[in-house]
Formats: C-alpha cells, sequence, structure tokens
C-alpha cells in the first residue's frame, strides 16, 4: 500500500516549499494539487469565461484534459497536452483558480486525477481539501497555517526578490479574500480533518518546521 501525507492550509502558507522538501527527503512524489486547479482556470482564462460563469466552466471541462509529468522531480502540469507550468504563477490565474475550484465538475475531475496518482505511489500531496476529502484515508494530515499578517509578508519578500513591487497592504487584503472563499465555499472547503495536526508556522523556520513533520512520520512508521 502507498504512504501518503496530506499537507492543507490556506494560501501562503508555506505548503509548497515543506511539502516539496518533506517529498525529497522520502524520496516520495510532491502532489501540487493547486497547480493542477490553476492550470483549468488557465483554460478558463484563455476560453474567455467569465469567473461567475460556473454553467460555462462545468461545460467546458470536457475538452481540458489534465495530467501531470515530472521532470528532473519538478512538476510540470500538461494542459491538452502542453506543459502550462510557467503559465500558472500569476495572481490573475491565482484568483480565477480560487473562483472555478468551487464547481463540482472542476474538482470531481481532478480528484479523480489525484487519488489516482495517491494510490499509485507514496506521496506528499497539498492543497485544501486532501486531508477531507481526496485521501480521508491518509497515513499522516497537517493543517499548515500562520496569520494572515505573515503570510503576506512572505509573498510581500517574494514579490520583492523577483523586483515586483506591490503593496503589503493590497497582498493581505488579497490573502484574506482568497482565504474567505477557499473557506467558506459549499464543496469541499478548506478545514482541518479531525484528524490532522494543527500546525502555525508564524514564528518557525522552515528547517524547524520540516523536521517537526519528518518526526511525525517516523513516529508513525515506527507504531
Ligand atoms: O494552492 P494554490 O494557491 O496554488 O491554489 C490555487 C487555488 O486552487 C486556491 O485558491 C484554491 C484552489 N484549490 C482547491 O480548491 N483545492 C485544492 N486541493 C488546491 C487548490
Amino acid at each position: 500500500m502507498s504512504f501518503n501525507i496530506a499537507i492543507d492550509g490556506p494560501a501562503g502558507a508555506g505548503k509548497s516549499t515543506i511539502a516539496k522538501r518533506i517529498a525529497k527527503e522520502l524520496s516520495y512524489i510532491y502532489v501540487d494539487t493547486g497547480a493542477m486547479y490553476r492550470a483549468m482556470a488557465l483554460y478558463f482564462l484563455r476560453m474567455g469565461l467569465d469567473a461567475q460563469d460556473h454553467e460555462g466552466m462545468a461545460a467546458a471541462c470536457n475538452g481540458a484534459d489534465i495530467s501531470i509529468r515530472y521532470v528532473d522531480g519538478e512538476q510540470n502540469v500538461l494542459l491538452n497536452g502542453e506543459n502550462v507550468t510557467p503559465y500558472t504563477r500569476s495572481e490573475e490565474v491565482g484568483n480565477m483558480a480560487s473562483k472555478s475550484s468551487p464547481v463540482p465538475r472542476v474538482r470531481e475531475k481532478l480528484t479523480q486525477l489525484q487519488k489516482a496518482l495517491a494510490a499509485r505511489e507514496d506521496v506528499v500531496m497539498d492543497g485544501r481539501d486532501i486531508g477531507t476529502c481526496v485521501l480521508p484515508g491518509a497515513q499522516v494530515k497537517i493543517y499548515l497555517t500562520a496569520s494572515t499578517h505573515t503570510r503576506a509578508l512572505r509573498r510581500f519578500k517574494e514579490l520583492e526578490e523577483k523586483g515586483i513591487t506591490e503593496s503589503l497592504e493590497e497582498i493581505e487584503a488579497d490573502i484574506a479574500d482568497r482565504d474567505y472563499r477557499d473557506m467558506h465555499r459549499d464543496i469541499s472547503p478548506l478545514k482541518k480533518a479531525e484528524d490532522a495536526w494543527y500546525l502555525d508556522t508564524s514564528d518557525m523556520g522552515i528547517d524547524e518546521v520540516v523536521e517537526a513533520i519528518l518526526d511525525r512520520v517516523a513516529q508513525y512508521q515506527k507504531a
């Protein structure tokens, strides 16, 4: 049976950085489910669909074939065979992903793909509904979070390093909006699974978080 680690939490909590490190340490596959929702969002944007047009999105789903491939250990998301990974990280695509991810048909499609992958491989999978819906049987579940201000500051610094200046207030407001949408949608809202370990990383460094999670995994494997 494959070993599955589920990591959920709000935007900017450091899920992908942490999940990637854990996967590398354990030689597991890292699955970034947000990137799949972003690839679908990119597809809808390219089709010119409005973010409110849930019926249009549901109907368009059949035309989008999403798959993932690993190149040098990095996840690439393919949309109808095209590697769209470089186009998925923008704020525009992220916002569209947050608005299109509540569409049941979108979730059904991507959840199926994620479940199949985790059944075949040892994975560290991150997202919003992994511990609650996608992999309810995951051996280790983590709910990773940090204060809104800390997450905004991290994002601000990340953008600054890329030479992009955005106001901290705007980033913080954007994060708060996205959290609200992700936590209050009707289907698969972001919430801590009952059996997930709640980890607030506001005052923790990356190494500390990675070590704490690896400890947890080791404890589980020993038990
Ligand atoms: O983690 P991220 O910022 O790349 O995710 C983009 C959006 O996709 C996020 O606003 C919510 C959605 N998402 C989701 O609904 N379920 C997941 N498992 C992962 C992401």
